[in-house]
């Protein structure tokens, strides 16, 4: 039987599934991808520092008793390998009737696959996720450099980021 992941696989997406490539799957994130190389795909996107397994499986476990992570990868099948990632996180709020917002955060796509529409799929799954949770919208911060991708996902631009680094 496969390994449980941190999420249910009702909240695949069937389209996005028949549409990756050839020998390509989307999952839920599983405690075993840290041998399977999730934390090197996440590097692609920023520093990532040096988490041993057991920190790994810390914040896994926590974020698995929390109901709001949904961390999506997609594998390689072929070579065990985490190709891509991105996670929705399901904020619950009072206002709007007792709201639910999505946040799409962390993509990344490993640079030898980049521009094979996973990138693409990748929104498209969290977007899945986000309509089946009950989320009335989902937003994202990005840099003006990927808007252009944004836009090809469906997004447009709303607001401006503000940051206070600590
Ligand atoms: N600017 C404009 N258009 C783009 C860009 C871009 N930076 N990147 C991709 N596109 C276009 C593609 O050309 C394609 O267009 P088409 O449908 O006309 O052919 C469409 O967007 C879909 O592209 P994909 O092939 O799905 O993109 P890819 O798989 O390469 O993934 C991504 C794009 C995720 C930005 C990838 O390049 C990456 O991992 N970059 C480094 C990490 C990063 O910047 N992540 C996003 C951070 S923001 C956040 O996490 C909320």
């Amino acid at each position: 039987m496969a390994e449980q992941g941190l999420f249910s696989s009702d909240f695949i997406s069937p389209t996005v599934s028949a549409a990756l490539p050839e020998g390509y799957t989307a999952r839920s994130l599983r405690l075993s991808d840290y041998d399977a190389g999730f934390l090197d795909c996440l590097r692609v996107l920023t520093t990532v520092g040096e988490i041993s397994q057991e920190q790994f499986a810390e914040r896994y476990q926590w974020m698995s008793s929390q109901d709001t992570y949904y961390v999506l990868v997609i594998e390689d099948t072929s070579r065990g390998k985490i190709v891509g990632t991105g996670a929705l996180l399901v904020e619950r709020k009072f206002i709007h009737n007792l709201g639910l917002v999505g946040h799409i955060e962390d993509i990344a796509v490993a640079k030898d696959q980049q521009g094979k529409k996973l990138g693409l799929r990748l929104i498209q799954a969290l977007d899945f996720i986000a309509e089946k949770v009950g989320c009335y919208k989902t937003i994202l911060d990005c840099s003006e450099a990927n808007e252009g991708f944004y836009v090809k996902c469906g997004f447009r631009r709303a607001g401006l980021e503000m940051a206070h680094y600590y």
